[in-house]
């Protein structure tokens, strides 16, 4: 986790463990997975074709399989967004509202940075900077949003398990304005 911030402030805290305490009610959990150094040669491209992607899902695999041990997933497939990627302005709006999954969200940063929001059971929102190494799980029903930062670029690895539970439901709440830098 590089950063966190509220809605209704321009300081950003590093404190993981306020961090967590605030997460904790949403049940949403944040760990720290070391990227391998084996995967560093499919990371250092912005873009990665289909045969780069499953190298690097590979080189990624002992997470993968200390997940299913743990988790029970069944399927991980990688999101690779970059500043020239074709879809990134639909993207963008489609998972930058307020939205809730009827499946949970698990997300493994492995390159680049992006910013969760939530909504806390006290109606505050709250924005996190992950950046690699960060592994995230947002339970099903939680009200949550996505956007990338100024650097338009991040690799994920998405683990499932069940297919089609993680599409947008929106929420008609409305996002506050968090700085942008
Ligand atoms: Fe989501």
């Amino acid at each position: 986790m590089k950063s966190w911030q509220w809605g209704d402030t321009t300081a950003a805290s590093t404190d993981a463990d306020l961090l967590a305490d605030h997460l904790e009610p949403l049940g949403v959990r944040l760990r720290c997975y070391p990227v391998a150094s084996a995967a560093a040669p499919m990371l250092a491209p912005a873009q990665l074709d289909a045969s780069g992607q499953e190298q690097l899902l590979g080189a990624l695999d002992s997470v993968f399989q200390e997940l299913q041990r743990e988790r029970g997933y069944q399927e991980r497939d990688l999101v690779v967004l970059y500043p020239e990627h074709p879809l990134l302005a639909e993207l963008d709006a489609k998972f930058c509202r307020v939205h809730i999954h009827e499946d949970e969200e698990v997300r493994y940063i492995v390159d680049g940075e992006g910013v969760f929001g939530f909504v806390l059971p006290d109606a505050r929102q709250i924005e996190v900077t992950v950046d690699a190494g960060d592994y995230i799980d947002i339970p099903a029903g939680v009200e949550h949003w996505f956007r990338l930062n100024a650097q338009q670029r991040i690799k994920a690895v998405r683990y499932f398990s069940a297919r089609g539970g993680w599409l947008p439901v929106y929420q008609e709440r409305a996002m506050q304005e968090f700085p942008r830098p």
